[in-house]
Order: structure tokens, then C-alpha cells, then sequence
């Protein structure tokens, strides 16, 4: 058998003799690449930002960032990836290496003072200055001022650096103006540029792995059969796709896996299919997967990506990992449950589909049965035409909800046709705004209507008080937000 390895800069190395449980931080940092920093070590500050080769969108490659402290290094075997050591070219022997052109900017623009988190941002950075579709046309042309290329707002520069990419890294001493700054100096890539070069070679293959030391084993098929084969022989197992949840439980909660089992590169779990009647979105494919590849035809799902957490975890986190959790404050949820999604589980003997509104059963549980797994999510269509996400937090991006709560209503004629509404942080799973939903249905969309509906939409559910918000508090969102949402259709505050 091939022995675990990973392309780090160009090198091939070894995983062994780590614990199959070690995250891509520790495997990097045990062999001298410490530009990786470990800050928060669940996925928070972004200070373990590296880059991974991964399928593009309009090349064969992308760069990927990913942090490091939360994927086990077995989830990279056969992969290839770049640390921020690895950014700048290597000079002349005896000569310094030339920096990168994100290093640079940030060099010269005051972005770093102790350091400890530049390399995670520029590694974020990076992974913006290659990203497919930057449109960096007016930085090209800036000096006549021509200003017909990218849209230039708070949160995007110029030379169309969309500043979301640094969303999951934090800085404790610098201030962010420098730092965005060098976000919004940077151009585009040089054609000699050599990762710029390496996007036109196909990324590697997802190889086969199974990699065994102590009492702990990381394993993955090639196939859908062959992984539910498996499953059925190990029902213990610990199932993941981006490990945003699992390496937040190894790092923090201490917790090791006799087995775990990756699912994330099947290509039966990463297809995305629109047709006539639904669209079918495969349970493997990356939140940043799925936003680019519906590019908005989805408005609801539109809504939730940027909330739903940093670009650094909507990199790794997938629709089927968030279900799979069954964690009553997953934001992806609510927006599936007012889409009338469905769930495709499969196990070694077949399929079946299940409405997600009775998927969930109890606290963290669900209907999925030991060796199944959700293959993809379908949304029926046609969409409804009024649908909103509010996602109440303490802060604006990258937090944890405290109340979601996401609306779809057909509105035919100033008449409410149909409405679903589902919402998060209420109760022990996700569930439907049952009576508020059928409370609207047949009435006119008026303020009449929403100021009588929203004191059934508070009564909703159970909350709880617990260290992010009251009970009272969550009920009161949860009226409030139909309030919103009227205000929001008709543009002006009900009286
Ligand atoms: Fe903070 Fe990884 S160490 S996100
Ligand atoms: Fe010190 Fe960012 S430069 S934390």
C-alpha cells in the first residue's frame, strides 16, 4: 500500500508516524512550517489559514483556504498544499526569496505588527487573488480611471477583492484598515505567476486511504458503495466531510475516533443537479461549492451563505454535515425546512428520500439509521416568490445563532397563497412555524395581517435561556422578524 503523504510546497511528506486524529496544524508544525499558527484551534481566527488545491470553476484548479486547525492531515493524503512559507518564490542561492504579491502589500502597507496572524490572512488573501471571476479590471485601469470594472462597496475593493475571504481571520493588534488596505492594492496575477500557473493543471485525484496507528484509523473509499459497505461494517464510525464540526470536538473536547470515515470527495455526494421539478444538491459539495455553483438561482440559499459562517468554514462545511449533526442551531435547517427540501439517504441496500420536516427527531437525533448516510438535498421548484433569512446573532457575520428564522411565502395578488416558515434556536431541533404558517395562508399581505400573525409566530416553539440569549428574547425575534419581513416587501415600517 502507498503510504499516507502530502504535497506541502512542492515536497512530498510522509504523514507517518502521526495519530491519524493530528490536524493539518500540528502535521505542518511539527515539521518546522510554524508560519501556520494555532489561535483558537476551532476554527475562529483563522490565524492556520493554508491553501489546498481543489476542482475549479473555470480552470482545472482553484486555491482553496481551508483552516488547517480543524481537517485532520489524513483527509489530505495524495493532496497538495501550500503553507505561507510556500507563497513567496524562492531567490537565487544566497538571496533572499521574492514575496508574494499579497506579502508584499502587506508588508508595505502596515498590515502586520506582532504578526502572529499574518500568515492566515495572507493565506485567506491569496486564496482572493486567485479566486476565479475577481474582476479586477478597474485596478488594471486605475490609473485613467475608467471605473467600468468591478463594483467597488464597503466590502469590495476596487480590483473586486471581495473582503468575506478574510472574514475568519482576526487580527488583535494591528486594526483592519491596514490590512484592508493591502486587500484592496493587490492586482492580478502575473502569467508566470506559479500558482497562478498551476491552476491550468487538474488538481490531484482523491486517492483511496487508509491510514492506521494506535488505537485509531482514518479510512476512505474511492466509491459510494464501497463507503456504505464500510459504514455497514463500522456503524461506530465517525462520519466527515469538512471536519468543521469533528475538529472543534478532537481539539477542544479532547475527543478520538476509533474510526473515521471521509465521504467528502465522493463524486456520487458532489454532483448538483437543476431539472424541471427540483434541484438536487449533493450532500459533499462545500457551502462555497454550492453558492458559486447556483451563482443566486436559489435566492433563499443566497441569503444564508455570507451568515452562515466565515469563507474560511464554508470551504470545508457541507449541507450534509450540518444536517448530519441534527444540531438545533444549524443555519442551513430553517432556509431547508421554508424550502421544503428533502433528504436522499442512502445505505448499502438503496435510497429513500425523507421531507426534512420529519427528519428530525429529538435533541442532536434523527430518522438516518447507523450505516446511512444523506446523499444529497433536493428543493423542490418552483421556488416561492417572497423569501428572506433573518439570522439573529450578536454579531453580524461568523457567530452562532441565537434565533433563525427564514420565510417562503407565495404572495399571488396582494393574497398569501402558501408560506413556510422555519426556524432554528426555538426548540430541540429545527422546526416549522406550523401555526403562524397557516395563520397567513389565504390572507391578504397587509400589516394587518403580519401584526395579528406575529404574536402566533413568538408562541412558537420552546426557547430556552441559556448564555446567548432569553427565552423572551427569542420569542420576541421571532414575531419581529415577520415584521421585518413585511417592512422589507412593501418598504416601509407597518404602523
Ligand atoms: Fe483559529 Fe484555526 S487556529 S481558526
Ligand atoms: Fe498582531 Fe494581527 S498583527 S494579531
Amino acid at each position: 500500500m502507498v503510504e499516507a503523504r502530502i504535497t506541502v510546497n512542492g515536497a512530498e511528506t510522509p504523514l507517518a508516524p502521526d495519530p491519524p486524529h493530528t490536524t493539518v496544524l500540528d502535521f505542518l508544525r511539527e515539521r518546522g512550517l510554524t508560519g501556520t499558527k494555532e489561535g483558537c484551534a476551532e476554527g475562529e481566527c483563522g490565524a492556520c489559514s493554508v491553501l489546498v488545491a481543489r476542482p475549479g470553476v473555470d480552470k482545472p484548479t482553484d486555491w482553496v483556504a481551508v483552516n488547517a486547525c480543524l481537517v485532520p492531515a489524513a483527509a489530505l493524503d495524495g493532496q497538495e498544499l501550500v503553507t505561507s512559507e510556500g507563497l513567496a518564490t524562492p531567490g537565487a542561492p544566497g538571496a533572499a526569496p521574492a514575496l508574494h504579491p499579497v506579502q508584499r502589500e502587506m508588508a508595505v502597507r502596515g498590515g502586520s505588527q506582532c504578526g502572529y496572524c499574518t500568515p492566515g490572512f495572507v493565506c485567506s488573501m491569496a486564496a482572493e487573488y486567485y479566486r476565479p471571476g475577481r474582476d479586477t479590471r478597474t485596478h488594471d485601469e486605475s490609473e485613467g480611471g475608467s471605473g467600468d470594472g468591478a463594483a467597488c462597496d464597503a466590502e469590495h475593493g476596487p480590483n473586486g477583492f471581495d473582503l468575506h475571504a478574510l472574514s475568519g481571520n482576526l487580527c488583535r493588534c494591528t486594526g483592519y484598515r491596514p490590512i484592508r488596505d493591502a486587500a484592496f492594492a493587490v492586482g492580478a496575477p502575473e502569467e508566470a505567476d506559479p500558482l497562478a500557473r498551476r491552476r491550468e493543471q487538474a488538481p490531484p485525484a482523491p486517492v483511496a486511504t487508509s491510514y492506521a496507528r494506535g488505537n485509531g484509523e482514518f479510512l476512505r473509499r474511492e466509491s459510494l458503495a464501497e463507503t456504505l459497505r464500510l459504514l455497514r461494517e463500522r456503524p461506530d464510525a465517525v462520519v466527515v466531510a469538512g471536519s468543521t464540526d469533528w475538529g472543534v470536538e478532537v481539539n477542544i473536547r479532547s475527543r478520538r475516533a476509533g474510526c473515521v470515515i471521509a465521504v467528502d470527495r465522493l463524486p456520487e455526494l458532489r454532483a448538483l443537479r437543476v431539472g424541471d421539478d427540483a434541484i438536487e444538491i449533493g450532500a459533499a459539495l462545500t457551502l462555497t461549492e454550492i453558492e458559486r455553483r447556483l451563482d443566486g438561482r436559489v435566492p433563499l440559499l443566497a441569503e444564508l451563505f455570507p451568515q452562515f459562517a466565515s469563507r474560511l468554514i464554508r470551504n470545508g462545511a457541507t449541507l450534509g454535515g450540518n444536517l448530519g449533526t441534527g444540531s438545533p442551531i444549524g443555519d442551513s435547517a430553517p432556509v431547508l425546512l421554508a424550502l421544503g427540501a428533502s433528504l436522499v439517504l442512502a445505505d448499502a441496500d438503496g435510497e429513500r428520500e425523507v421531507p426534512l420536516a420529519s427528519y428530525f427527531t429529538g435533541y442532536r437525533q434523527s430518522v438516518r439509521r447507523p450505516g446511512e448516510l444523506i446523499r444529497a438535498v433536493r428543493v423542490p421548484l418552483p421556488l416561492a416568490s417572497v423569501t428572506a433569512f433573518h439570522k439573529i446573532a450578536k454579531r453580524r457575520f461568523d457567530d452562532i445563532s441565537s434565533v433563525a428564522v427564514a420565510f417562503a411565502l407565495d404572495i399571488e395578488d396582494g393574497t398569501v397563497r402558501t408560506a413556510r416558515i422555519g426556524l432554528g434556536g426555538v426548540a430541540a431541533t429545527p422546526i416549522r412555524a406550523l401555526a403562524a404558517e397557516a395563520a397567513l395562508v389565504g390572507r391578504p399581505w397587509s400589516a394587518e395581517t403580519v401584526e395579528a400573525v406575529a404574536p402566533l409566530l413568538r408562541e412558537e416553539g420552546t426557547p430556552m435561556d441559556d448564555h446567548r440569549a432569553s427565552a423572551a428574547y427569542r420569542s420576541a425575534m421571532l414575531g419581529q422578524s415577520l415584521l421585518k419581513l413585511y417592512a422589507r416587501t412593501t418598504e416601509a415600517v407597518p404602523s
